[in-house]
């Protein structure tokens, strides 16, 4: 089982980084996204940040051409009918990843990988809804992913052993470098980061000290590179209050319980810097 040409489902944050990845790397991309609107804004983003990548020496402008000119764009599934390896990066639905695993199933070949950049959704639900349930895994992506270095893959109880190898070799062949782990409610990294994040909002909530303290005791005395806080903003509250809602709910353990502070950012709209305002204010 070989990676050649890859599609990418959802021309959102994390679609238009995948395509862009893969393009550098070679591959041939068929991106497709049910809105040209978004595929339009997609092909923008992508041409940004490959001139950012030619301004940086990563990439020379020749190559950051190419790599565009690899991308084609649909807004319909046909096109998966030649990929070998197809990643899903639409919204975070059951129902809509499993509605186009099903419609994927009909269009593409039986040995073709379905891989999954859900977050937050059990792989082993979703490979179940496929008739071929050992070709589903996840690739879970982090953003900005032309610049974060791991693809945690994810291994539902279904997943083959040459599905996994395949799409571990296919990490490798576009630079990132693969961790695999067993499906479970957060996987790894954000069952560790979410409740950090939760935590720190939690000190805040009791008045220990201001967030800019907070903070910046993580960064002098644990030698984080960003305080929790700054980071909970950066990766959006309502998406940290979603991964501890997973969290609460799948092991049924009060120890993943959703500070209240962190429920009311949410519903007060101040969801970091996305929305100008979180734990800082930010210039929208
Ligand atoms: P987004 O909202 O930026 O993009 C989603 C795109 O999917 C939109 O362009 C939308 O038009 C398209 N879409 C929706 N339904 C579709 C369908 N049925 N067929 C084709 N296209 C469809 O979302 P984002 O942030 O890129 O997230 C996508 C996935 O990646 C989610 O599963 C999310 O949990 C996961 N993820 C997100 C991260 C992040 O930092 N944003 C990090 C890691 C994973």
């Amino acid at each position: 089982m070989k990676i050649e040409t890859v599609g990418v489902i959802g021309a959102g944050t994390m679609g238009n980084g995948i395509a862009q990845v893969f393009a550098a790397a070679g591959f041939p991309v068929v991106m497709q996204d049910l809105s040209q609107e978004a595929l339009d804004r997609a092909r923008a983003t992508m041409q940004g940040s490959l001139a950012r990548q030619v301004k940086k020496g990563v990439l020379t402008e020749a190559e950051a051409d190419s790599a565009l000119a690899r991308i084609t764009q649909a807004t319909t599934l046909d096109p998966m009918a030649d990929c070998d390896l197809v990643v899903e990066a639409i919204v975070e639905r059951l129902e809509v990843k499993t509605g186009v695993i099903g419609q994927l199933d009909a269009i593409c070949r039986k040995d073709t990988v379905l891989a999954s950049n859900t977050s937050s959704i059990s792989l082993t639900q979703l490979a179940a809804a496929s008739t071929h349930p050992g070709r589903v895994i996840g690739m879970h992506f982090f953003n900005p992913v032309p610049v974060m270095q791991l693809v945690e893959i994810i291994r539902a109880l279904q997943t083959t052993d040459e599905v996994a190898a395949a799409v571990t070799e296919a990490t490798l062949a576009i630079g990132k470098t693969p961790r695999v782990s067993k499906d479970s409610y957060g996987f790894i990294v954000n069952r560790l980061l979410a409740p950090l994040i939760n935590e720190a909002i939690n000190c805040v909530y009791e008045g220990l000290a201001t967030p800019e303290d907070i903070d910046s005791m993580m960064k002098l005395g644990a030698n984080h590179p960003m305080g929790p806080l700054a980071l909970g903003d950066l990766i959006g509250l309502d998406v940290v209050l979603n991964i501890m809602e997973t969290l609460y709910s799948g092991f049924d353990d009060p120890k993943y319980r959703p500070s209240p502070l962190l429920k009311q950012m949410v519903h007060a709209g101040y969801l970091g810097r996305k929305s100008g305002r979180g734990f800082a204010h930010y210039a929208t």
